[in-house]
Formats: C-alpha cells, structure tokens, sequence
C-alpha cells in the first residue's frame, strides 16, 4: 500500500519528536499503522530523525513546529489540514529544563518565564491552533506529557521528591500548570469524544537529563502511547503514570 492512500489511518502529531521520549511516541505509533506527522523545531533534525523513521516502511512525515514560533504552528496545521483534514491524535511532548531555572529564593525569572513559554504557552497556543482539526475527528486524543514535578500532591508529601530536578521552579511549576490546562481542556471538550489526559513518562534517560534517568526511552513512551490510544470510553481529564491513574 502506498503511504498516505489509506484515508482511515488514525493521524498523530507529536511534537518535539525529533529525539528522547517524542521520538520513542512517533515510532511506536507509527507501527500501529498510523500515520504521524514528527515535529520538529529544526528542519535538519526532523527530517533526519522521520527519515530514520521512515525506513523502517513506517509513514513519519517531518513538519517543522516551534512552540516559541507561532507561523510555523499554524503553517503545521494548515499542512495537515490540506492533507488529512483531520487530526485524530495530539501529542504535547516538546518540553524544556533550563540551565539558569532553580530554587524559588533566588532564580531568575527569567529563567523560569523561558520554561513557561515552551511547556506552557506554547503547549497551549498548538493546541488551540490544533483544536479545530481535531473537533473533525472522531475520536480525538490529546496527551500531554507532564512530569511527577508537576504534581501538587507529590511535591507537597513529606518526603517530596528526591530528583535534582524538584529543585527547578520553573520546570516544576510549568508542568503544575499543564495539568491545569489539561483539567480545563478536557472539562471543555466534555461530549466531543475527545479525551485530554497528561502523562508522567517517569524519569528516563534523555538529554534533558544528561542521560542520567533510571528508564529506557520506550519505557518513557509507555504513558503517553497508552493514552494515545484510549478507547470511546475511555478517561479523560486524567493524570497517568506507569502504575495508573495519579494523584494530581
Ligand atoms: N526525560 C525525563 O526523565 C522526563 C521525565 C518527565 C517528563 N519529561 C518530559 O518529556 C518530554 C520529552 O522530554 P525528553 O526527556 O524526551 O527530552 P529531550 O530529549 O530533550 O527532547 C525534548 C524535545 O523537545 C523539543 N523542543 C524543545 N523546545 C522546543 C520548541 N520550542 N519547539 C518545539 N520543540 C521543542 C526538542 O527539540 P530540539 O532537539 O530542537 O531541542 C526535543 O525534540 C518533555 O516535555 C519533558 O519535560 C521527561
């Protein structure tokens, strides 16, 4: 079958799928038998990465998509629209950490307004530029990938969270933020048949971390895959980690 002549393959967009967990998604989706458009802020790193991709006979289509740059959003949307006139799943994966982000007594903010801007507000903006595609489908997903950091319940426990990253109050705080979004989405989009959850992927080795997380890359996809992939009647509104439902 040529790629792309089948009009009932469910279409994906990840977003920063170019490397770590967002490529591990675009895979495993990919050989589900969709079709997944890889995002990618840089046009050399995506198509290099949907070219790997893409030889193992999967349909990965590079789209270059910056969440600090609106046009290329909205350009995104109009190739997916042009193609597909749908989307059917959402995968908020691009995130950031940033070297200057810290403890909430003294860091710069901003350091903490530059984390805010990708793993919010540019997580939101592509998601409201998105929306309309995905009202077309018929049963839309959107899976944001939050982090344990950004769970309130979690971070306020005794005995907290033992990651250097606890420390960073713009990462933490951020993902605090899109769980939030996430409540709210899902809320709105009650009886669309488009269920809206956040995943934490769990601590996993990736260049955010200097490749110092405990799980592998396709453990980290886990999650995020699974709701993905949610039934008609599946959660919504939901926060999920590797043991289930959480706590938010
Ligand atoms: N690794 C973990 O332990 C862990 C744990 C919990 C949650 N997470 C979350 O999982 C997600 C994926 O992280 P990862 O660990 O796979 O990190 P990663 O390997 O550093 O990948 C991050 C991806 O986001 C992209 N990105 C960054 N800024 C962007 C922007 N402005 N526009 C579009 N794409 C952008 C990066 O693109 P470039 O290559 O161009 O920089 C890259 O593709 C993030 O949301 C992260 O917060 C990770």
């Amino acid at each position: 079958m040529n790629k792309g002549q089948n009009l009932t393959r469910r279409v994906a967009l990840v977003t920063g799928a170019n490397k770590g967990i967002g490529f591990e998604v675009a895979r495993q989706l990919a050989q589900r038998g969709m079709t997944v458009f890889l995002g990618a802020r840089d046009a050399a790193r995506g198509g290099a990465a949907a070219k790997a991709l893409a030889a193992g006979d999967l349909d990965v289509r590079p789209l270059i998509l910056d969440l600090a740059r609106p046009e290329t959003m909205q350009v995104a949307a109009e190739a997916i629209d042009g193609e597909f006139q749908r989307l059917d799943i959402l995968v908020n994966n691009a995130g950031v950490n940033d070297p200057e982000d810290g403890s909430p007594g003294t860091v710069d903010l901003d350091a903490v307004r530059r984390v805010f801007e990708t793993n919010f507000f540019g997580t939101v903006l592509v998601t409201q530029i998105m929306l309309p595609l995905i009202r077309k489908s018929a049963s839309g997903r959107i899976v944001n990938v939050s982090s344990g950091l950004g769970s309130l319940s979690s971070m306020s426990a005794a005995e907290g969270i033992s990651s250097d990253f606890a420390q960073l109050l713009g990462y933490s705080s951020s993902k605090a933020a899109l769980n939030m979004f996430t409540i709210h989405l899902a809320r709105e989009l009650k009886g669309t048949g488009i269920l809206v959850n956040a995943a934490a992927p769990g601590f996993t080795a990736t260049d955010m971390n200097n490749f110092r997380g405990h799980q592998t890359v396709e453990e980290g996809a886990r999650v995020p895959v699974q709701l993905a992939l949610l039934p008609n009647d599946g959660p919504t509104g939901g926060y999920f980690d590797k043991n289930g439902p959480k706590t938010l």
